[in-house]
């Protein structure tokens, strides 16, 4: 048996995807408040009011807010985040169904304004605190883990819109101050925290879409990088200092690069893609310094970083305990010109000929998940985790109400193999937290169509459904995968 004991199995979600209520008990707004539906084909907009009073929209990724303007939601658009799945009032329910599938660890996060309204009070929501709380007791009634992600892409609008966000140092502090709340109010229910989730998307994005994004651009995308490395190293220091028991990780988007040929350039260009989209933010957070190869990359785009000397020290001092990270697709990188590139949400390159590829343009590849696991583990030689994975589906609802979803169980089944693989292979792979355990809010496109769950929730892309929940194929299968700790994957 590959999988050692008390391995955790589990599933994963984040508060703005799922809870809904976003502003019920004084939760102040995130940006993903005032982020449209989206799909495929068409992106998702960031609504606003421009400085006549004008409304406006923009895309959701690397836009700026016109001078004079405030972010607004809109009576002509859909926010689909607004009411999520209706964690926020069903959670007793989910987790007696996550429980009912052995569960061993959720994953999911703490929404920063349901804390701290506007981010910078100095005083937390009490409504707030008392939801995470009643959440992780009751995750402890069925000894399920919780695994908690302080940041998952929710950063409160006000400090967007008077701060500038991440581009402002003052960030730190405000990110120090939640991050010091949740240590403290949660010691004792919880032990696994994340302290940002995919932290590399700032930059990898930008590479990603191609050379249309700006010196200015890579500029602010760094320095965003920076100031969250060294919330998310005092976040470590802090967390050690409150309670030595708890365990903190770094939260990577794992995608694994191959090459598009053996050319020389492509080898090196792949190395160098690794370099700036995946062990760029694995280094400084695991070793605790910024790698020698960072020169070049800032050097490429002009870039001049605001870092101090204290900064230096606290990354040294703020390592992470773990090294987690997402895993859905390989891509490849070429400096070829290619036949066929891949269209999908978040998805770009060429296409790799010996793959298949999801409805959204996600290449199934559970061999590029061993690979990233045993490259992972041999460069930091820390305990890994894979907190999130699986397959974004169209499901059928059939008239007995049953939902059969073998492409679901194939998909995860042959990734659970490879981890396993990779086990025997001496990686220490200590859990596994699928996406979307319950169907949610797509990040990428907004859409409820792109289900992950194991359990359905009945609510359509205009937001119109029951919100009740039922079982899916996928949810007895996996069941029956954590009960025999994952040597049943029939
Ligand atoms: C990861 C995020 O990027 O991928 C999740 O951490 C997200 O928040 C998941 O939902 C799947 O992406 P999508 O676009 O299918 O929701």
């Amino acid at each position: 048996m590959s999988f050692p004991k008390g391995f955790y199995w589990g599933g994963a979600t984040a508060a703005n995807q799922c809870e809904g209520a976003w502003n019920v008990d004084g939760r102040g707004p995130a940006l993903t408040d005032v982020t449209t539906g989206g799909s495929v084909k068409e992106p998702r907009y960031i609504t606003y009011i421009d400085k006549d009073g004008k409304p406006g929209k923009m895309r959701s990724m690397g836009a700026v807010l016109p001078e004079g303007a405030k972010y607004a939601v809109l009576d002509d658009y859909y926010y689909p985040n607004h009411d999520g799945v209706d964690f926020y009032h069903r959670y007793k329910e989910d987790i007696a169904l996550f429980a009912e599938m052995g569960f061993k660890m959720f994953r999911m996060s703490i929404s920063w304004s349901r804390l701290y309204p506007n981010g910078d009070e100095e005083e937390p929501n009490q409504k707030g605190i008392d939801f995470y709380r009643s959440v992780f007791e009751e995750c402890r009634k069925y000894n399920i883990e919780p695994l908690v992600t302080i940041h998952h892409f929710d950063t409160p609008l006000y400090l967007e819109e008077h701060y500038g966000g991440w581009t402002n140092r003052k960030l730190i502090e405000f990110y120090d101050r939640f991050a010091e709340t949740c240590f403290r109010e949660y010691k004792g229910l919880v032990k696994y925290w994340l302290t940002f989730n995919e932290i590399n998307n700032t930059v990898m994005f930008l590479e990603m879409f191609g050379n249309t994004a700006t010196d200015e651009m890579y500029q602010k995308a760094y320095q965003q990088l920076h100031y969250q490395f060294v919330a998310s190293a005092h976040a470590v220091k802090k967390a050690h200092e409150i309670d030595p028991n708890y365990v903190v990780g770094c939260m990577i988007c794992g995608i694994t690069f191959y090459p598009g040929t053996c050319d020389p350039e492509d080898i090196l260009l792949n190395r160098h893609t690794w370099e700036k989209g995946i062990f760029y933010c694995g280094d400084v957070q695991c070793k605790g310094k910024y790698p020698t190869y960072a020169k070049r990359l800032w050097d490429e785009h002009n870039v001049h970083l605001d870092i101090t000397e204290q900064d230096l020290i606290d990354l040294k001092e703020g390592k992470v305990d773990m090294y987690t990270f997402s895993y859905y697709m390989s891509t490849v990188v070429t400096t070829h010109e290619v036949e066929e590139k891949v269209s999908g949400n978040f998805s770009a390159g060429a296409k790799n000929p010996y793959l298949n590829y999801s409805d959204w343009g996600w290449a199934f590849d559970p061999k590029g998940l061993r690979y990233y696991l045993e490259m992972i583990y041999d460069r930091y030689e820390l305990p890994l985790m894979v907190v999130e994975n699986g397959l974004g589906a169209f499901d059928k609802v059939e008239e007995d109400g049953s939902i059969h979803d073998p492409y679901r169980i194939d998909y995860l089944r042959e990734h659970i193999l490879d981890m396993e693989k990779a086990i025997e292979n001496g990686v220490d792979l200590i859990g596994y937290t699928t996406w979307g355990c319950i169907d949610l809010v797509s990040a990428g496109t907004g859409e409820m169509r792109k289900r992950y769950g194991f359990i359905y929730v009945d609510k359509d892309d205009e937001g119109k459904g029951t919100f009740d929940r039922s079982r899916k194929d996928s949810f007895y299968w996996y069941k029956k995968v954590i009960a025999s700790n994952g040597t049943d994957l029939d």
